[in-house]
């Protein structure tokens, strides 16, 4: 964790929530409102249709709200698709972009990632862009060459620590309860900042996020990983009691 960098600590709800749901969002709400002066920053993006819900509940506390993907165009005939600029309306102020579950279901290349980051930026929304090798790409010992590939092709133009955060998330590790080492986690998170000070004039200043089977037992040892600035969490962040603790790893 960096002096410079307001850690980040997002969850990622994928496609879990009805509205029932939204009780424990208003636990972490509450959790959150007894901390006068949080020292990160709390991100929770549900499916779609709870974003406004969720950003009313959120009002008056430190907890934002954000979307999961966006369409790259602003507007259209694209049935089923939201705008980034629908997410900012619905009261989201971050969207993820390139998940790998949307890289594999939808065969989202980084081309496309990259319009949606830009998409993201053109509504006024944090874009988080989410990068993370296989574990047949590991395996052959490709991980750095593919984050590099990754991070200078999703970057959306007009990119600055203020707009865009990056979520390293090792596909292999996705709810599989599976995680990188520390030692690992470093090498990867030290590669991406390298690689973003050859794209980014403030690069020193982005928020490389770890995400990949946090949980409230291994979040403080991969929360003090140089270089990572805060995690995206999928699983555990469903339910205010196993999301709350590895908030307060940063808080
Ligand atoms: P899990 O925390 O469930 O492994 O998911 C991580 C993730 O994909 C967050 O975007």
């Amino acid at each position: 964790m960096s002096q410079q960098r307001r850690p980040l600590i997002a969850g990622n709800w994928k496609m879990n929530g009805l509205a029932a749901a939204t009780g424990e969002f208003i636990e972490l709400v509450r959790l959150s409102k007894e901390k006068d002066n949080p020292a990160c920053d709390i991100l929770i993006c549900p499916p779609a249709t709870l974003i406004s819900k969720m950003a009313d509940l959120a009002k008056g506390s430190s907890v934002a709200i954000g979307g999961q993907d966006c369409h790259a165009a602003e507007s259209g005939a694209h049935t089923g698709d939201i705008a980034a600029e629908m997410i900012k309306d619905a009261g989201g102020s971050h969207c993820i972009v390139g998940h790998s579950e949307r890289r594999a279901d939808h065969n989202e290349s980084n081309a496309t990632v990259k319009a949606k980051a830009e998409a993201a930026l053109r509504a006024g929304l944090v874009a988080i862009v989410c990068v993370g090798e296989t574990l047949a790409e590991r395996e052959a010992d490709r991980t750095l060459d593919i984050i590099s590939d990754q991070v200078k092709n999703s970057l959306p133009a007009g990119a600055t620590a203020a707009n865009t955060v990056i979520a390293y998330e090792p596909v292999w590790a996705i709810g599989t309860g599976k995680t990188p080492t520390p030692l690992d986690v470093a090498a990867v998170h030290a590669h991406i900042r390298k690689e973003l000070g050859t794209l980014m004039h403030d690069s020193a200043a982005v928020r490389v996020l770890y995400g990949g089977s946090v949980k409230g037992s291994n979040a403080a040892e991969l929360m003090a990983v140089e270089n990572v600035d805060g995690a995206l969490v999928g699983g555990a962040s469903l339910k205010a009691a196993d999301f709350w603790p590895i908030v307060e790893t940063s808080i």
